[in-house]
C-alpha cells in the first residue's frame, strides 16, 4: 500500500491518508489553521502511518514552544512503534526529529542538512528546516538551503510557489532585497495564500525603510493572512513596526491591543511578538507598564527556561517590564544552569543580554550600553530575523542616549542611517549630525 504524494515522495498508507497528508501540508505551507485537525483523523484511521506521525511531531516542534515537546515525543514514539518497516527517508527524518525533540535543535539541523540533500523534494522537511535555520540564526542557510533544493524542483511542481516564498525570505535575510521582493511577488502570483511570501516582502519594506509601501502591503494589498493564520500576530507585529517608523505610537498601540496582546490560545511565538512590541514602545518612552503587568503572568506560566535562548530573553523583557524580581531571578538561575555543552551556544551571551535588559529596567543606562556593545557583532547567534534581532541594537542606542553618552549615540544612530541607506540602494547623503538631547 505504498502511495506517492504530489511530489513523488513514497508514503506507506492508504489513499485517504495520503490525501489528508497533502491537505495538512498545504495548510502548514501557507501557515493556515488547522493542519493538526486535518491530519489527526488519518492517524486514527491508520495508526501505522509513519510519515503522518512524523508530520504531527514536526507540527509540534515548529511551534518552538517547549510546552508542545511531550506531544512531539509521543508522535515520534508512535512512528517508531509502527508495524511497518520505515524506509530510508523515514529513518533519516525520524533521527532528526528525535534529536530536536530531545532538545538538540542544532544537531537536528545538521541531520536535516543531509536529509534534504538526499530528499530535496521533501517539502515538509524543507520548511521545517527553514524554520530551524531561522531560530538558530543561520541567515545564509535560510537562502542557500532553499537554493540547494530548488534545483531539484520544476516550476510545474505542486508546492513550487512555497519554495519560492522561502527563497524570498532567505534572500531578504541575506540583504538581497531586489531579488527577495521579486521572488516573493512571484510566489504570491502563484498562490495568494502564501503567507510566508507576504511576510518575506514585508521584511524587505522594513529593512529598506519603505514605510508607506509596508503599510499598504499589510493592509490593502494583502489580507488572506489576517484570519485563521499562524502568522497573523507576527505580520501585525510587522505592521506595527512600520507605524513606529512613522512615530505613530497610537496606531502601534492600537494594533497591540487589538491583535498582538495574547489571547487565551497564544503560543510562545505570539508572546515573543508581544514582548518585542511593548519593549520597542517602551524604548520610545511610551508608557506600557499596565500592558507589561498583563503580559508577564503569561510568560510566568508558559516560559520553559533553558530550552530556547530567543524565547527566554523575550520572557525576561516582560518580567523586567512588569518589575517582577522573583520571577526574574528564577529565569536568571535557570538560564545560568544551562550546561556549556548545550547545543545552542548563545546561552552565555543571552545571560549578558538579560543583565543588560535588567540594567535598562533599573535605569542604569550606561551599564546597559556597555554590556550590549560587545554583543552587537555576534547578535546573529540570538536567532530570529534581522528585524527581530534589531531589538538589541535599538536598546543599546536608547541606553546610550539616556546615559548621555554622546559619542556612542552618534556612532549607533549613524550606523543605523547607513544601514537603511545601503539597504535602500541609495547613495549616502551628507547631513548635519543631529544633536543628542538630554533624556
Ligand atoms: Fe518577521
Amino acid at each position: 500500500m505504498t502511495h506517492y504524494d504530489a511530489r513523488g515522495l513514497a508514503l506507506s498508507t492508504d489513499q485517504a491518508a495520503v490525501a489528508a497528508y497533502g491537505q495538512a501540508l498545504d495548510l502548514f505551507n501557507s501557515l493556515r489553521l488547522d493542519p493538526v485537525a486535518v491530519l489527526q483523523p488519518a492517524l486514527e484511521q491508520d495508526p501505522d502511518f509513519i510519515a503522518g506521525h512524523q508530520m504531527m511531531a514536526g507540527f509540534m516542534l515548529s511551534a518552538i514552544d517547549a510546552q508542545l515537546l511531550p506531544a512531539a515525543r509521543a508522535s515520534l514514539a508512535a512512528a517508531a512503534a509502527s508495524r511497518r518497516r520505515p524506509d530510508e527517508r523515514e529513518r533519516s527524518f525520524q533521527a532528526a526529529l528525535q534529536a530536536w525533540a530531545d532538545g538538540d535543535m542544532g544537531g537536528a539541523n545538521r541531520l536535516l542538512d543531509r536529509h534534504l540533500v538526499d530528499h530535496p523534494r521533501d517539502l515538509f522537511a524543507l520548511q521545517l528546516t527553514h524554520m530551524a535555520d531561522l531560530v538558530l540564526g543561520q541567515s545564509s542557510m535560510l537562502r542557500d538551503r532553499i537554493g540547494r533544493a530548488r534545483s531539484q524542483w520544476s516550476a510545474d511542481d505542486v508546492g513550487y510557489g512555497y519554495v519560492l516564498g522561502m527563497h524570498a525570505f532567505g534572500l531578504e535575510e541575506c540583504n538581497e532585497y531586489g531579488r527577495a521582493e521579486a521572488l516573493g511577488q512571484e510566489a504570491l502570483a502563484r498562490n495568494p495564500q502564501d503567507t510566508w511570501a507576504v511576510h518575506a516582502v514585508a521584511h524587505v519594506y522594513e529593512m529598506q525603510g519603505r514605510t508607506a509601501e509596508g503599510i499598504r502591503w499589510l493592509t490593502t494589498e494583502t489580507s488572506l493572512w489576517q484570519q485563521d493564520n499562524a502568522l497573523a500576530v507576527h505580520n501585525h507585529w510587522h505592521l506595527a513596526l512600520q507605524h513606529l517608523r512613522n512615530d505613530d505610537h497610537a496606531s502601534a498601540l492600537a494594533l497591540y491591543d487589538r491583535v498582538v496582546a495574547p489571547g487565551p490560545a497564544a503560543m510562545a511565538l505570539d508572546l515573543v511578538d508581544a514582548s518585542a512590541l511593548l519593549w520597542r514602545l517602551g524604548l520610545r518612552g511610551v508608557d506600557v507598564a499596565a500592558r507589561w503587568r498583563v503580559l508577564a503572568p503569561r510568560w510566568r506560566d508558559q516560559a520553559a527556561w533553558g530550552w530556547s535562548v530567543f524565547n527566554d530573553v523575550h520572557a525576561m523583557l516582560a518580567l523586567v517590564g512588569a518589575g517582577e524580581p522573583a520571577s526574574i531571578e528564577t529565569g536568571r538561575r535557570a538560564m545560568a544552569a544551562v550546561p556549556d555543552s548545550a547545543p545552542a551556544p548563545w546561552w552565555k551571551q543571552a545571560q549578558t543580554l538579560c543583565d543588560a535588559v535588567m540594567a535598562f529596567g533599573e535605569g542604569r543606562y550606561g551599564h546597559c550600553a556597555q554590556l550590549l556593545l560587545p554583543l552587537l557583532p555576534v547578535a546573529h547567534g540570538f536567532g530570529g530575523s534581522q528585524a527581530q534581532r534589531s531589538l538589541i541594537f535599538l536598546t543599546a542606542t536608547e541606553a546610550a542616549r539616556r546615559a548621555g553618552d554622546e559619542a556612542l549615540w552618534q556612532a549607533l544612530t549613524g550606523e543605523a542611517r547607513a544601514r537603511v541607506t545601503a539597504a535602500a540602494g541609495h547613495r549616502p547623503r551628507l547631513r548635519p549630525k543631529p544633536r543628542l538631547e538630554a533624556a
